[in-house]
């Protein structure tokens, strides 16, 4: 009994070393931002930094609206298996829409009735989410709305949120992190009166850019590596390559004045912190919801998973052939180079737009939500994700406060940040451990950073019907389970 009672302590010593070695591999360095560093050790042996000659930086093709009526648009999206040539000589496996890696952008209008047909020509089982988009449940793209390979999905809804930054990308259950990594995702532009009316940078792919900025790693074969290791199920997989449209090293050339870019952080697991290499500011226009009350000037800029930014920057001041390059985390990843000269000049607009500001004292209710554990164990208020549980039951119309907390660090250790996100809805963050949100995040908001030990309250009036997630949007962290379900309505 005693020699039992000796194996089984032996045995609990062993289990604990075996944890204590797991979690303190995966956390990060003491007094580090989580997550920041792009120069993480992988645990591959096979995986290398890919150094390419510079490329131009592709536009992604505005998606041809198949309907004349400007009231109506019809588009047409394929997701299909391709090949793609990112390490001179080699082939990597990848996914895209129409094309062989990314999609194209939907742009669309306030008040357009729009419908997508979407084949999925892949070999899995696919959905396609558009992420920030306030539509009804049925026509989310969650993984509810999987479609098999070989058939089609047509959802139909009406453009009825102001103009934004959006995105589209796939999101079936615990395969979302692997198809977004492949290159499943794309843009979804909306336009409006204001963004009409507003004396910006509009033209598309010349002075208005979006730039997708994602970071992979690759195997020496030039193959896209997404095998999971311990550092990767912990943080989410971080990348050493940056990529910009789907290119690696690329370089703009930018007139010498003023440029709109439309930020996107497509990664899978990475924050970005991003900077000009002369340190220039810059103003933000835009966050994931649209445009904000007013410009905020910055010369850095912090974007989580999903999130989006639009900023202005003001490339006159550079001498003709000049190079600026954009950084993140103080290393460089693209070039602009002031070629020409501007056509028009432009002066940073004083007022944007107005954001009527939710009175908390409409909530109706708080809701928390705790997000907890590490590696398989995230969670959020002790569940993880189950396709048949609604976690959270909402009246249609009602706002609500969503207290959002992030414990994953229990106390003892450096957690990993989590970037929440709800789908559906645009929220606005109420306050950040109870001091208002800085100034670029005072606008509408799908996707929200919170970091170890902070809790984070949004408000957000809940217009629309049916079943949605809430997840982070560490898409690791996210297939493993940190995702819950939140139903509108009957
Ligand atoms: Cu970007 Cu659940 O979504
Ligand atoms: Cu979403
Ligand atoms: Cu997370």
């Amino acid at each position: 009994m005693k020699k039992n009672f000796g194996i089984l302590i032996a045995g609990f010593i062993i289990i604990l070393g075996v944890f204590i070695l797991f979690f303190v591999q995966g956390r990060e360095m003491p007094g580090q931002l989580p997550n920041l560093s792009m120069k993480q050790p992988s645990d591959k042996a096979d995986n290398q930094t890919i150094a390419t000659e510079e490329s131009p930086l592709p536009i992604p093709p505005l998606l041809k609206d198949r309907n004349p009526d400007p009231n109506k648009a019809v588009f047409q999206l394929t997701a299909q298996n391709a090949t793609k040539e990112f390490v001179p000589g080699k082939k990597t496996e990848t996914m895209g829409y129409n094309g062989d890696y990314l999609g194209p952008v939907i742009r669309v209008r306030k008040g357009e009735e729009v419908s997508v047909k979407v084949k999925n020509n892949l070999d899995d089982i696919t959905t396609i989410h558009w992420h920030g988009l306030e539509v009804d449940g049925d026509k989310d793209g969650g993984p509810h709305s999987g479609i098999q390979p070989g058939e089609s999905w047509t959802p139909k809804f009406k453009i009825e949120q102001p103009a934004a930054t959006l995105w589209y990308h796939p999101h079936p259950e615990q395969e979302t992190g692997r198809q977004v990594y492949k290159g499943l995702a794309g843009l979804f532009l909306i336009e409006d009166e204001v963004s009409d009316r507003m004396d910006i940078p509009k033209e598309y792919g010349v002075n208005d850019v979006p730039l997708i900025i994602q970071d992979k790693r690759f195997n020496s074969d030039g193959t896209f590596q997404y095998d999971l290791g311990m550092h990767d199920v912990m943080n989410g997989l971080q990348g050493d390559t940056m990529l910009v449209n789907g290119a690696v090293n690329p370089f703009f050339e930018v007139p010498r004045g003023m440029m709109r870019l439309r930020l996107l952080n497509g990664s899978n697991a990475s924050v970005y912190e991003l900077n000009f290499s002369n340190n220039q500011t810059f103003y933000q226009i835009a966050s994931g919801g649209g445009f904000l009350g007013k410009p905020v000037k910055m010369n850095k800029i912090v974007l989580g998973p999903a999130e989006r930014a639009e900023i202005l920057v003001d490339f006159s001041d550079l001498e003709k052939g000049e190079t600026v390059q954009l950084e993140n985390n103080g290393s460089e990843f693209m070039k602009f180079t002031a070629k020409s000269e501007s056509p028009k000049e432009y002066t940073i607009p004083t007022k944007l737009t107005t954001i009527d500001k939710i009175n908390p004292d409409d909530a109706v209710k708080t809701r928390k939500f705790v997000f907890q554990g590490m590696g398989p164990m995230v969670n959020i208020n002790g569940k993880q994700f189950d396709m048949d549980r609604i976690d959270e039951k909402l009246r249609m119309n009602d706002t609500e406060i969503w207290e959002i907390s992030n414990e994953s660090g229990m106390g003892m250790m450096d957690g990993t940040v989590h970037p929440f996100h709800a789908h559906g809805v645009q929220f606005q963050i109420l306050d950040r451990d109870g001091n208002p949100p800085p100034a670029n995040e005072t606008g509408w908001k799908d996707t929200v950073l919170v970091n170890p030990d902070e809790k984070v309250r949004v408000i957000a009036t809940f217009k629309h019907s049916g079943v949605f997630m809430y997840h982070c949007h560490i898409l690791e962290h996210e297939d493993a389970g940190m995702m819950g379900q939140f139903k509108v309505g009957e």
